[in-house]
């Protein structure tokens, strides 16, 4: 399994924006987008590209243009949507899809209320989007339901993870590369990430 901490200076500086208690819900919203955009831009570092024909008012020469699979961007309700916005401006031809989870805050067990993604999703590279990785079971029930759709390459972006839930993803989805702008220390006995950020949702949403 492979996990990428994505530790440019701008992101680092901006997720401890978010961290920070007395930013308030517009603020937030408008960092996380910036943040996601940053990180859409390390999210999409090894796509391919080809070669072609290109004329300037000049010359014609070949010119790298973007090649393979073409993008999907899946977030995971509510707080998913936070991280959604920045990267849909970076990839604006990407489709989209959309799966709705919460905790459950008994168990901690993820339950599903919504689930609409594109038909041609096996066709696509899918960049599966949402802020926290806490017990990993809603990204790992996440991923399973993408597969079972039919998608076949996916990439995981969180901004912040803990150790228990990177473990848990990394032995169910092991080849589902994961990218985090930050591994903190663990989850406190509500399954919240500490230090972590608080509640994604309530955070963005109010
Ligand atoms: C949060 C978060 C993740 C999930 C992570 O969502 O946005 O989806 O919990 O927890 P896990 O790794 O332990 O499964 P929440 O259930 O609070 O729903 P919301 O985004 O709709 O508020």
């Amino acid at each position: 399994p492979t996990l990428t901490v994505i530790d440019h200076p701008l992101v680092q500086h901006k997720l401890t924006l978010l961290r920070r208690r007395e930013t308030p819900t517009a603020r937030f919203h408008e960092v996380m987008r910036e943040v996601s955009q940053l990180m859409g831009y390390e999210l999409t570092r090894d796509l391919p590209l080809e070669d072609r024909p290109v004329e300037t008012p000049l010359a014609t020469f070949d010119a790298p243009l973007l090649t393979g699979k073409k993008l999907c961007l899946v977030s995971i309700l509510r707080a998913g949507q936070g991280l959604l916005d920045g990267m849909r401006t970076l990839l604006p031809s990407a489709r989209i899809g959309h799966i709705g989870l919460y905790r459950d805050q008994e168990t901690l067990t993820p339950v599903e209320y919504f689930f609409k993604v594109p038909e041609d999703i096996e066709e696509r590279l899918v960049i599966l989007v949402d802020p926290m990785l806490a017990t990993g079971h809603t990204a790992v029930a996440a991923v399973h339901r993408l597969k079972d759709a039919g998608a076949a390459s996916i990439k995981l972006a969180v901004l912040v993870a803990a150790p228990e839930g990177l473990r848990t993803f990394h032995d169910a989805h092991p080849d589902v590369p994961v990218f985090t702008a930050a591994v903190d220390e663990r989850l406190d006995e509500n399954g919240y990430i500490l230090p972590g950020l608080g509640d994604a949702g309530d955070r963005l949403y109010g």
